[in-house]
């Protein structure tokens, strides 16, 4: 399926900075609105490899602002792939608002500009969060209640509720994608592993959660992003998918792979507080987008987070500019001050 113009949201962020590439990479036809109103997570260094690609094209805008934003949507789009969020699950237990507004308002936004100027599909990349938690067996299907256990989740069960309204009210042509934890290069130093790895990197220690026994699955960013762009070419409108990397691992034993890998020991984990309401077990069943679409997880894990934690060590400038905050001043630096809503062209 040929789509002439994509507009990818919260493209400065991580999973969408490597959805972009992965675009412009493979979709050598398309071209590429990437949209981010640049929070904290937003960090345009992890485009500069795009910049001069004549097929990519940075819009600074929130999308709450329906203003600002629905001029993107009348050029006339072919699909919309939503990542902007605010996706820190502690931040959301320190302030709620944020969450809202932009996970729950801005999908509202986005879903009212799609449904106004027939935008031909519109795939929320959502999470293997609003799930919930599971004990110590089973796994997440499609069919499993959605049960969020924090304000962040709750916000983004919240927008699946919308995004399935709308298609089901307005027929808007809807995907939602539900992915477990991605790792990979391009993260934002708040994470489980880009926080570790550059804690390590600068002689710290690493703030271990609880009895450090939590259970995640984890999936590199280039696969999860191989299995967006899979939904949004071969699904049928109104479907929803889960993704996962089929590799469930104790916490404890992510920081074991990256301590050993940095030839460090375990005298540089602090156990700290546990995270109220921390998820005990996240696990997918990813048999539905299997059997339908063909999509598997294929990068392997210890291959996959070795390089990973390479990629940190070898950028270390922009681990640096994150670090000083030199990183929030890059989109002045390059477009100049013009206000909020900036774009590139
Ligand atoms: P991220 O925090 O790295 O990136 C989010 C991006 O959204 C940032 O660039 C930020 O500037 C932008 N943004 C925030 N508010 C905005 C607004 N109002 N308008 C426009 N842009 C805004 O997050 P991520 O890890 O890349 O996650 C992307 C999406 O994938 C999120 O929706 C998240 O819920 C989902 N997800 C993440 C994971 C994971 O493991 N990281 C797993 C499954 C699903
Ligand atoms: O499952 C998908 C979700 O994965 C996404 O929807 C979220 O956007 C993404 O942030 C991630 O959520 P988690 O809460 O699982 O990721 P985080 O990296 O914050 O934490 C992973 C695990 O590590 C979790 O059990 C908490 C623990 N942890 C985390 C941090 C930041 C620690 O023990 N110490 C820490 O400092």
């Amino acid at each position: 399926m040929i789509m002439p113009r994509i507009l990818v949201t919260g493209a400065a962020g991580f999973i969408g900075s490597n959805f972009v590439r992965l675009l412009l990479r493979k979709r050598t036809e398309t071209d590429v609105i990437a949209l981010d109103a640049l929070t904290y997570a937003g960090n345009l260094e992890s485009l500069t490899d795009c910049v001069g690609n004549p097929k990519y094209r940075f819009v600074r805008a929130d999308i709450c602002d329906a203003d600002a934003v629905a001029p993107i949507f009348g050029e006339g789009l072919d699909a919309v792939v939503n990542f902007a969020a605010e996706s820190h699950v502690d931040r959301s237990i320190m302030g709620a608002q944020e969450f809202v507004r932009t996970n729950v308002v801005g999908v509202q936004i986005l879903l009212d500009l799609a449904r106004e100027h027939g935008v031909g599909r519109f795939l929320q990349v959502s999470t293997d969060e609003v799930y919930g938690s599971l004990g110590p067996t089973g796994t997440f299907s499609e069919q499993t209640p959605i049960a969020p256990n924090s304000p962040y989740s709750a916000s983004k069960a919240a927008a699946d509720l919308l995004v399935r309204a709308y298609h089901v009210t307005f027929g808007v042509p809807t995907l939602i994608t539900r992915c477990s934890n991605n790792y990979g290069p391009y993260q934002f130093p708040e994470k489980l592993i880009p926080l570790f790895v550059t804690n390590l990197l600068m002689g710290r220690k690493v703030p271990l959660y609880g009895d450090g026994l939590n259970v995640r699955d984890w999936i590199h960013v280039e696969d999860h992003c191989e299995g967006i762009l899979t939904v949004l070419e071969k699904a049928q409108p109104g479907a929803v998918y889960n993704l996962g990397g089929n590799k469930e691992l104790r916490n404890i034993e992510i920081v074991r792979h990256i301590l050993s890998h940095l030839g460090q020991d375990e005298s540089m984990i602090e156990y700290v507080k546990d995270r109220p309401g921390h998820d005990r077990r996240y696990a997918m069943d990813i048999t539905r987008i299997q059997a339908d679409l063909g999509w598997a997880p294929r990068v392997p894990f210890e291959k996959g987070l070795a390089e990973t934690i390479d990629w940190y060590v070898a950028h270390e400038e922009w681990r640096e500019h994150i670090r000083s905050g030199e990183y929030l001043t890059y989109y002045e630096r390059q477009y100049g001050t013009g206000g909020v809503v900036g774009t590139d062209t």
